[in-house]
């Protein structure tokens, strides 16, 4: 798996990922997304000039991933095109992107990630790439995990 900046090209592969059934359900608002609203809530984002990859095999986009900024904090979130989950890269793609990322650091930086208590898949790729987990509300878990670029 490689990794590669998002471009405003990937516009439609986004809107695809992002209404993914599975995705919608594991987000805190589960409506389906209007392209209009995607459009520019897309562009904001790639304004920001957040960091946010495209994973590929061969060529092929697999997955992506987004580290929103939340003041010092970094919240991530991450999705795997539906055809190859359930083969290890979810677990991969956070890893990749974690070591990506902390090369750029200036400081030791909080990765936070969200997750619903039902998406068992996601709680094992950040138990198993070393986030700590905490209760964060009744429906949901926090996870956490300090990086910096030693
Ligand atoms: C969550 C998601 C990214 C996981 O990706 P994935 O590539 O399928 O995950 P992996 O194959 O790396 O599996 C990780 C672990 O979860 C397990 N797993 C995979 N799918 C599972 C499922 N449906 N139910 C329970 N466990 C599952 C795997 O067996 C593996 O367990 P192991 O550590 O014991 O080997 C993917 O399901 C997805 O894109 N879901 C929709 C979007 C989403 O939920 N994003 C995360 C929001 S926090």
């Amino acid at each position: 798996m490689k990794l590669r900046n998002v471009i405003p090209q990937d516009i439609d592969l986004v809107f695809q990922w992002a209404n993914d059934p599975d995705t919608r359900n594991q987000s805190y608002s589960s409506n389906l997304i209007p392209y209009e609203q995607h459009r520019s809530w897309f562009h904001q984002k790639i304004e920001e000039k957040i960091d946010w990859f495209i994973a590929e095999i061969n060529e092929i986009p697999v997955g992506i991933i987004r580290f929103d900024k939340n003041q010092d904090q970094l919240k991530v979130n991450y999705s795997i095109d539906e055809r190859w989950r359930g083969k290890g890269l979810g677990k991969e793609i956070i890893s990749l992107a974690l070591n990506h990322i902390s090369l750029e650091l200036e400081r030791e930086t909080t990765i936070l990630g969200f997750v619903k208590k039902n998406n068992l898949a996601s709680i094992k790729c950040f138990a198993s790439n070393g986030f700590s987990q905490d209760e964060h509300d009744l429906e949901s878990y926090v996870f956490r995990k300090v990086i910096n670029n030693d």
